[in-house]
């Protein structure tokens, strides 16, 4: 069967890092009879500039017919003073809501080999594999109702509503406990009960999708704590469950004791597990279209889709066995070099490619 994959690569150095992607999918497809159809689209300032929309109808259209979606990164400086709905990110939030891509996750992987670059203590970090389940479509990203508006005095307020319906918490607690059966089957729910009702409701809900999952060991921290075990105790955690708002910062938290946001990997899903796939860290305008953004996290994307939306579980260890080669060979990204000398965006992409061949026996 032939894979239709949407490729969104969107802003600043998504452009560059989807392109060493796209070889990497070309070598699977010559070598390893990968059968994949690419369908290039336009989104976040990228859409607004083409259709004036940053998730603009045909790009959703697109979106919903695929497969599998790998996206790169969106936003810029240029787009900063539009209104809210023409934002780039409100693209990428409107495509998630659209396809209920409910669970996001995002893995926080040390490599060995660029232990040093982690900002904590190397004993610490040592083989640090944590996966963060955030809720994604849901929670105060999406509640209403929200805005500003006026107080009776005449100055202004702004509001957001939390707030998380039984089954929404009970789905995204289920792709939590089902990951954790993968792994070390270890679960830990974040949120806020001693203060938010949301998260009472969270909690209760939590334990008892627990009583199906008696061979997953479930605990639960406050988002403050949670925030605070992360940077004291990372190894502590297999996997940690939680809210839209605790997982964006939580996540990037955990991203940071890799000391290599860009080496990670995210995958967004929907009930059946159709999925986007788009590395953690951002657009980076400042080094955009200058050959210097790692593409790792872009090629553990594509990794991503191949486990968890296409079925091709020996394609994905394939790339990530390569990408730990390339960083075995020394290769290094000026992000993860460490002021040593390092390899542009096309140079780790072709290498990632040499080393797929080389394991493939090409
Ligand atoms: C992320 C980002 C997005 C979010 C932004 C760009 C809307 O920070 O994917 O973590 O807040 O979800
Ligand atoms: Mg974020």
């Amino acid at each position: 069967m032939t894979s239709k994959i949407a490729i969104l690569a969107g802003d600043g150095i998504g452009p560059e890092i989807i392109a060493a992607a796209e070889k990497v999918i070309e070598c699977l497809r010559q070598d390893f009879a990968f059968a994949a159809e690419l369908e290039p689209a336009a989104i976040g300032g990228a859409g607004y500039d083409q259709h004036g929309q940053p998730l603009p109808e045909q790009t959703l259209d697109i979106c919903k017919q695929a497969d599998a979606i790998l996206f790169g990164a969106i936003g810029g400086p240029q787009y900063d003073g539009l209104a809210g709905e023409l934002r780039p990110e409100k693209g990428l939030l409107n495509l998630r809501s659209s396809l209920s891509l409910f669970s996001n996750l995002r893995p926080a992987i040390l490599y060995p080999q660029l232990a040093s670059a982690s900002s904590l203590k190397s004993e610490l970090v040592a083989g640090l594999d944590i996966m963060i389940v955030r809720e994604l479509t849901g929670g105060i990203y999406f509640g209403g109702p929200r805005g500003i508006r006026e107080r009776e005095d005449g100055s202004r307020e702004g509001f957001n509503t939390m707030v998380y319906a039984e089954h929404e918490i009970e789905r995204i607690a289920r792709s939590a406990f089902d990951i954790a059966r993968l792994r070390n089957r270890g679960l830990c729910s974040v949120d806020k009960a001693n203060v938010l009702e949301v998260s009472e409701l969270w909690r209760e809900v939590v334990d008892r999708v627990a009583e199906d999952y008696a061979d997953v060991t479930v605990s639960h921290l406050y988002v403050d704590n949670a925030a605070m075990q992360l940077v004291r105790a990372p190894r502590q955690f297999d996997v940690i469950v939680t809210g839209n708002l605790f997982g964006d910062i939580l996540s990037d938290t955990a991203a940071m004791l890799t000391g290599s946001i860009g080496m990670l990997p995210s995958a967004s899903l929907d009930e059946n597990g159709k999925g986007m796939f788009e590395p953690v860290h951002g657009s980076a305008p400042d080094i955009a279209g200058n050959n210097l953004a790692n593409p790792l996290a872009t090629i553990l994307s594509l990794a991503m889709m191949l486990r968890y939306s296409l079925q091709q579980p020996q394609l994905a260890e394939l790339i990530e066995a390569a990408v730990g080669a390339v960083l075995d060979q020394g290769l290094r990204t000026a992000d993860i070099a460490a002021g040593a000398s390092s390899v542009g965006t096309r140079e780790m992409g072709d290498a990632v490619v040499a080393a797929i061949r080389a394991a493939g026996g090409r």
